[in-house]
């Protein structure tokens, strides 16, 4: 019979290195939290799998939770109420135990593949060994934290990096941080390991040791060190960052996407970009974004939870977040799209409009400086510069209709809730507070009135007073102010008020 195989993460450690009073592994690396690495990798091995939760427990539980592509009913959480050592969690999750073998991974490596824990499974059950561990190579003084292989021809452990003062040199075999276990030989002799080390911890890798002791078969499993790097600071945290962005980034150029300058984009886990589309430089594309074919990302744009249709440009500075973009779209510069909104196929959305909650019909317009929100535009609608719905009354929010072919002059104010009818014209400048039908042309502002002469006028007057404004003998300064305004007789205001 197949031997059966579960999974332990670690993943109750305080993370003392980050400094940052948060576990680390919900830190994100390319948008994804840390944990949700091994999470999603031990749910492709299908392995059953017990994390062992305890420094902010139910937040890392909430994570994992939700990490995992469907609701898995093998997940188990096990609580470390304190934190006594990667041995003492292991001992908490023994209650869980049920399979021969026992697989765990510390929860901080973010970078290991499918392929290293199946020739680790595949050579632990051939060797029948108690433990088989993953190792990996590395001289690097800077990388000391790590537990080093010391082995020699009747024995093999691991020394703890605050336990080791050997040269790094001469042991540059490391301990990865993955294990697997015999059930048995776990359920013997885990109750034997001691905190009489440096740190006054229980060390799981000090079961290597007690193998070995016992003459039980112990065996490794070779891999790149970069795929087994631990994340205990903010700055391993970015050098694994980086790791993954170039595998991200390689992945994509496979797939016939081409990046203009590929070390200055920010791109997460989990995107998808259609062949033949180009990505400019200073690019931010987050996770949840999906950009279809023969797309322009111009150099400084944010994508975020956006999703991109076929041949759309979207020219820089702009911020698409929560938001569609049909096919055949232009977008930018310098546009603002957000909260659900819809844009159709072929429409032109141009710089300085901010659009949110709001849907723009096919091949419509909105060239310039806009602010549409609550709005919900037909086909063909042509929306001038400047022009604002005013959705928010202090209370609430209201809709805006405005259908198709509809023609919108520049720096209209439209007051919401409105319908504006199909092909109905709005007046430049006007302040649009009631529904206009359809094919209506509505004009709502202020009549113009010209004073034929009257800056020559002034001009003379105020030789005449030596720089005095016009005064009262003025026949028009009853009726208009200076700048020609017509004047509020009804309230008696004067200019002086
Ligand atoms: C550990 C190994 C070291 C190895 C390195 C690889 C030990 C003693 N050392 O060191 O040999 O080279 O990983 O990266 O195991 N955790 C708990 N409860 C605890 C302590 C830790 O759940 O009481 C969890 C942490 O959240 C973390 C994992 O165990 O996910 C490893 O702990 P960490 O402190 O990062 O171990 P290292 O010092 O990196
Ligand atoms: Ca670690």
């Amino acid at each position: 019979m197949k031997p059966t195989i579960q999974g332990v993460v670690l993943a109750a450690g305080k993370a003392t290195r980050f400094r940052s009073h948060k576990s680390k592994l919900l830190e994100p690396l390319c948008g994804r939290p840390m944990i949700g690495y091994v999470t999603q990798l031990l749910q492709s091995c299908d392995i059953p799998t017990t994390y062992v939760i305890g420094y902010q427990a139910q937040i890392v539980q909430q994570t994992i939770e939700s990490s995992l592509h469907h609701n898995d009913t093998r997940t188990a959480f096990v609580l470390q109420e304190e934190q006594k050592g990667t041995g003492h969690a292991l001992m908490v999750s023994q209650p869980t135990w049920t399979h021969d073998h026992i697989l765990v991974m510390n929860g901080d490596m973010p970078l290991v593949t499918q392929d290293t824990v199946n020739r680790l499974i595949e050579k632990h059950v051939a060797s029948k060994a108690a433990v088989t561990f993953v190792i990996a190579h590395n001289a690097d003084p800077d990388q000391k934290g790590y537990g080093r292989v010391v082995k020699d021809e009747s024995s093999i452990k691991i020394v703890e990096a605050k336990d080791f003062s050997g040269d790094i040199h001469e042991h540059c075999c490391i301990n990865a941080g993955i294990y697997i276990f015999d059930r048995r030989f776990l359920e013997t002799y885990i109750r034997t390991l001691t905190p009489e080390n440096a740190a006054k911890e229980l060390y799981i890798t000090d079961l290597v040791h007690i193998a070995s002791n016992q003459k039980l078969v112990v065996e490794t499993v070779t891999t790149s060190f970069d795929q087994v790097r631990g994340v205990n600071t903010f700055k391993e945290l970015w050098t694994a960052e980086q790791i993954k962005r170039g595998e991200l980034i390689s992945y994509h150029m496979e797939h016939g996407v081409r990046f203009a300058s590929p070390h200055t984009v920010h791109i997460d886990i989990d995107i998808t970009i259609g062949a033949g589309s180009t990505i400019g430089s200073g690019v931010r594309i987050e996770q949840g974004t999906h950009i279809g074919a023969n797309c322009v990302i111009e150099p400084l744009v944010i994508l975020a939870h956006a999703t991109i249709e076929d041949n759309c440009t979207v020219y820089s500075h702009s911020i698409i977040r929560n938001a569609t973009i049909k096919k055949n779209a232009h977008i930018g510069p310098f546009a603002h799209i957000h909260e659900g909104t819809i844009i159709e196929p072929g429409s032109i959305i141009g710089n300085f409009v901010e659009i949110k909650r709001s849907t723009i019909g096919a091949e419509s317009k909105a060239k310039h400086h806009a602010y549409i929100s609550d709005t919900t535009v037909g086909k063909k609608v042509n929306i001038g510069a400047g022009t604002i719905t005013c959705n928010y009354d202090g209370t609430s929010k209201h809709q805006t209709i405005i259908e198709d072919e509809a023609f919108i002059g520049s720096n209209n104010t439209i007051i919401a809730p409105i319908t504006i009818g199909k092909k109905a014209y709005t007046a430049g400048g006007s302040v649009i507070n009631q529904n206009v039908p359809d094919n209506a042309l509505a004009i709502g502002r202020a009549h113009q009135v010209n004073k034929p002469d009257y800056a020559q006028r002034i001009k003379e007057k105020s030789h005449s007073t030596k720089h005095h404004l016009p005064q009262d003998d003025d026949q028009d300064r009853d009726e208009y102010s200076f700048i020609g305004a017509l004047k509020d007789t009804s309230h008696n205001i004067t200019d002086e008020s």
